[in-house]
C-alpha cells in the first residue's frame, strides 16, 4: 500500500513571514493527517525558520533544489545535501522542468544531485515530464522513460525507497491546462513499468509517483482516484493555505 504524497512547492514565492505564517496555518488546517504525507517546498532561506516553526508537526519540509556535489568545496551559490541535513531538512525536489528550461539542469547534472541527497540518507522528489512538442509528436513515453534512465543511472534497488518520482507535463505547469486524469494515469503506469525494469517489481510497487501540473482542489480527487497516481506536486494551488488544505483533504 503506498501512501500518498502531497507536496506544496512555493517557488520563488512569499517572504519570510508570510512562509512561516502560511506553513503555521496549514499545521492548523491540515493537523497530522494519516491518509497522507504532507510536504512543503519553501525558498532556501526560509527553510529554517519553518522547520523550527513546525516542529512537532508531521507536515515535511523539502528543498526545491540542491547542489551536485556531495562534498563541500568551491562551488559558490550552491547548498548541498549536508548543509540541508543541518538544519533538519529531510527531502529536496530536484529535476523540476524550471530548473532544466530556465537553468539548464540536465539529465547528468539531476542524477548527481539524486545521489548527493541519498548519500546523505535524504529523500529525492525527482521531476520528469516531456514538453508540449515532445508530447505531439508522440514522443512523451519514451522522453520520460529516457529521462528515468538517465536521472536514476547508478542507484540500486534498496536506494529507489528514497526516490518520490513527480510527473509534471511541461505544458499542464502554470498554464491552467491539466493533463487528463487518463493521459497521466497512462504517463504513470508506463513511469511504473520502467522502474520496474530499472530496479524490480517489489521497487515499483512501493515507488510513488506524483502527477504535477495545474493540480487544483476541484481536479485533485479524479486525479488521486488513477491506479497509478500517488500524490501530487502543487505549484500554484500551493500558495494559499485554504487552498492547500483543500488539496491535501481530496478524499473527504
Ligand atoms: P502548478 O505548478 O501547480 O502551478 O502547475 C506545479 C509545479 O511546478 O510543480
Amino acid at each position: 500500500m503506498r501512501k500518498p504524497v502531497i507536496a506544496a512547492n512555493w517557488k520563488m514565492h512569499k517572504r519570510l513571514d508570510s512562509s512561516v505564517e502560511d506553513a503555521l496555518r496549514l499545521k492548523a488546517l491540515v493537523g497530522n493527517p494519516t491518509h497522507c504525507e504532507v510536504v512543503i517546498a519553501p525558498t532556501f532561506v526560509h527553510l529554517k525558520s519553518v522547520i523550527d516553526r513546525l516542529e512537532g508537526s508531521s507536515i515535511l519540509v523539502s528543498a526545491q533544489n540542491v547542489a551536485e556535489s556531495a562534498e563541500d568545496g568551491a562551488f559558490t551559490g550552491e547548498v548541498s545535501a549536508k548543509m540541508l541535513r543541518d538544519i533538519g531538512c529531510r527531502i529536496a525536489i530536484v529535476g523540476h522542468s524550471e530548473r532544466r528550461q530556465l537553468f539548464g539542469e540536465g539529465d547528468a547534472s539531476i542524477n548527481r544531485k539524486v545521489v548527493s541527497l541519498l548519500k546523505e540518507g535524504m529523500t529525492a522528489i525527482l521531476c520528469i515530464g516531456e514538453t508540449l512538442s515532445e508530447r505531439e509528436k508522440g514522443r512523451h513515453l519514451d522522453v520520460v522513460g529516457s529521462q528515468l534512465d538517465a536521472c536514476l543511472t547508478g542507484l540500486t534497488s534498496s536506494e529507489s525507497a528514497r526516490i518520490i518520482l513527480a510527473y509534471e507535463p511541461v505544458w499542464a505547469i502554470g498554464t491552467g491546462v491539466t493533463a487528463s486524469p487518463r493521459q497521466a494515469q497512462e504517463m504513470h503506469s508506463s513511469i511504473r513499468s520502467k522502474v520496474t525494469q530499472i530496479f524490480g517489481l517489489g521497487a515499483s510497487e512501493s515507488i510513488r509517483i506524483l502527477y504535477g501540473g495545474s493540480v487544483k482542489p476541484d481536479n485533485i480527487a479524479e486525479l488521486m482516484g488513477q491506479e497509478d497516481i500517488d500524490g501530487a506536486l502543487v505549484g500554484g494551488a500551493s500558495l494559499e493555505a485554504e487552498s492547500f488544505a483543500r488539496i491535501v483533504d481530496y478524499s473527504r
